[in-house]
């Protein structure tokens, strides 16, 4: 299948992911909640091209939570957490978004519930429980201790003891969050019945939590250590190889299951978190017969800062998922340093060009589209139980949390309140407010790179291909369809660089730096300053 065959919305959609706690606080208790969503629509698409242009919003989870992994530690997956908001605000925010054409995907958390959930509560009584299946409990092992080596995401073992019932169960994050088992056929049903619920009320689709850890091998069997592990240097979850404890083939079974579902509504989509490399995220996509489940792709999170290693990774996705499969690119989240963070600036914006005009799905970080940085959180103000469970190792992630910056104003206009989290120190400077005034500022550049995306055939569903320009610092590819041409050029280096496009006229349409659109250009000797990107539409 050509890419020109994709007709589906989410073929050509950019996605805004937004962290509810931290997006807008309209309650003005500190903490984002939706009624803050609603009041910023106008903010991702008022019908012009002076908003984001967006096309979907995927919401972290907003359902009834004991809220310690904010969240992602469910005890009602049908209902929406009070410090959010209720039902009827969102369902008003699913009507005010498709009123101005913009999708809403939700958090989907399939493998662990809250162990204050009342089907683990039932299951956790007794052995006996009509639930304790509903769980992964085994025996401790023969010399007493957790029934294997497994250990969980966020340090020490995956098994936590339960006094009452003298068995251990399974958690592959937090031990307030038991892994359900998927080989239940009572939980499939109540876990897919949650896709239909949600669906019902007219979302068009979900972005899959912790997909990877779903089933694991049904012996148990330990895992083998990992020779490269540097003790001390790496997170001991690397010491082992998670052979056994990730991605079972029954893995592709269930998400066959969610896929089917998904199949029963028109348009519904659904994208999953699962961190691997790029076979895998082909075996994952073609688990969905119908193309309906992309996970999600970080590996630009991870990649060293060198042209032929992104070469090398957009070549193989492009490989790898080149029919019925849709890649997409993923820069930052709410589990990772922010961009700008780990890379600066000026990288950050070259990394925007990129990904705005690669083959596949953008999805972009609330704040990303500012150049916002994470503030330094000082120890008191942790809010990530992480921080505590891996003292040393992990800073926890409240740095890539923080209040989105609206304005110059106190707290950046995020709460009238006290913000759950600190704003980060340079908020003055970098707000929805200040950068709408400023033509070249982060927003201008995503917006204009959105709606132009939006436009053109070649970014929105073009074949990609790589060129040589003439210098190994310069990323360089096109995209083309029906006649249209644009070619995009990426200086990784902080020098100026000077290249020769294999083309006779172009113009300019969009530039990290102050480039005038549509601008002619000279193509046989072209010099693009340090740290530039940008983009041309090629005459043909
Ligand atoms: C991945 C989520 O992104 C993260 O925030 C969460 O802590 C774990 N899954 C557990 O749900």
């Amino acid at each position: 299948m050509t890419p020109d065959m994709h007709k589906q919305w989410f073929h050509t959609a950019s996605v805004y992911h937004i962290y509810p706690r931290s997006f807008k606080d309209a309650s003005g208790d500190g903490i984002g909640d939706i009624q803050g969503v609603i009041d910023s629509l106008d903010y991702f698409n008022d019908g012009t091209e002076q908003s984001l242009g967006v096309d979907a919003l995927w919401l972290s989870p907003i359902y009834v939570s004991p809220g310690k992994d904010f969240g992602y530690d469910i005890t009602d997956h049908k209902a929406i957490d009070s410090l959010m908001g209720d039902m009827d605000t969102f369902e008003t925010l699913l009507a005010e978004a498709k009123r101005r054409n913009i999708r809403i995907l939700l958090d989907y958390v399939p493998n662990h519930t809250s162990d204050e959930h009342p089907w683990f509560q039932e299951s956790r009584k007794s052995r006996k429980s009509p639930k304790r299946d509903w769980y992964i409990w085994r025996d401790p092992s023969e010399c007493g201790g957790p029934p294997n080596n497994w250990l969980s995401v966020f340090g020490g073992s995956a098994w936590t003891f339960d006094d009452s019932s003298s068995q251990y169960y399974l958690h592959h994050h937090f031990s307030f969050q038991p892994d359900l088992n998927w080989r239940n056929e009572e939980v499939q049903k109540e876990m897919l019945d949650v896709l239909r619920f949600w669906l019902d009320k007219g979302v068009s689709g979900f972005r899959t939590d912790a997909i990877y850890t779903l089933i694991e091998d049904a012996s148990f069997t330990d895992n083998p250590p990992n020779p490269n592990y540097r003790p001390g240097k790496d997170d001991p979850y690397l010491s082992l190889l998670h052979e056994n404890d990730l991605g079972n083939d029954e893995l592709y079974a269930a998400i066959g299951m969610m896929c089917a579902v998904l199949s029963e509504y028109d348009d519904a989509f659904m994208v999953s978190e699962s961190y691997v490399d790029v076979p895998t995220l082909g075996r994952l996509c073609a688990a969905c017969k119908d193309g309906r489940h992309a996970p999600l792709n970080f590996s630009l999170i991870s990649l060293p800062w060198d042209v032929q290693e992104y070469k090398k990774h957009i070549e193989a996705i492009e490989e790898t998922l080149n029919g019925h499969e849709w890649p997409n690119y993923v820069l930052g989240n709410h589990d990772r340093r922010r961009v700008t963070d780990r890379l600066g600036r000026e990288r950050a914006r070259l990394l925007a060009i990129l990904q705005m005009t690669l083959r596949g799905m953008p999805f972009i970080y609330y704040g990303e589209e500012l150049g916002m940085q994470g503030a330094d959180i000082a120890d008191t103000d942790r809010k990530d139980p992480l921080s505590a469970l891996l003292p040393g190792l992990h800073m926890g992630r409240d740095k890539e949390r923080g209040p989105m910056q609206w304005s110059g104003a106190r707290h950046a206009g995020f709460t009238k309140g006290e913000p759950w989290l600190p704003v980060a120190e340079d908020y003055e400077l970098y707000n929805v407010k200040a950068e709408e005034e400023d033509p070249y500022s982060f927003l201008s550049l995503y917006r204009h790179l959105i709606w132009y995306r939006k436009h053109s055939q070649a970014l929105s569903s073009g074949v990609y291909t790589s060129l040589e320009v003439g210098s190994g610092d310069v990323l360089a590819y096109e995209r083309v369809a029906q006649g249209e041409r644009v070619c995009v050029m990426l200086n990784f280096s902080t020098e100026d660089r000077d290249i020769a496009l294999p083309f006779e006229k172009a113009e300019v349409v969009a530039s990290t730096h102050m480039r005038k659109e549509g601008e002619a250009v000279e193509c046989a000797r072209y010099r693009l300053r340090g740290y530039e990107g940008l983009v041309l539409s090629v005459h043909t």
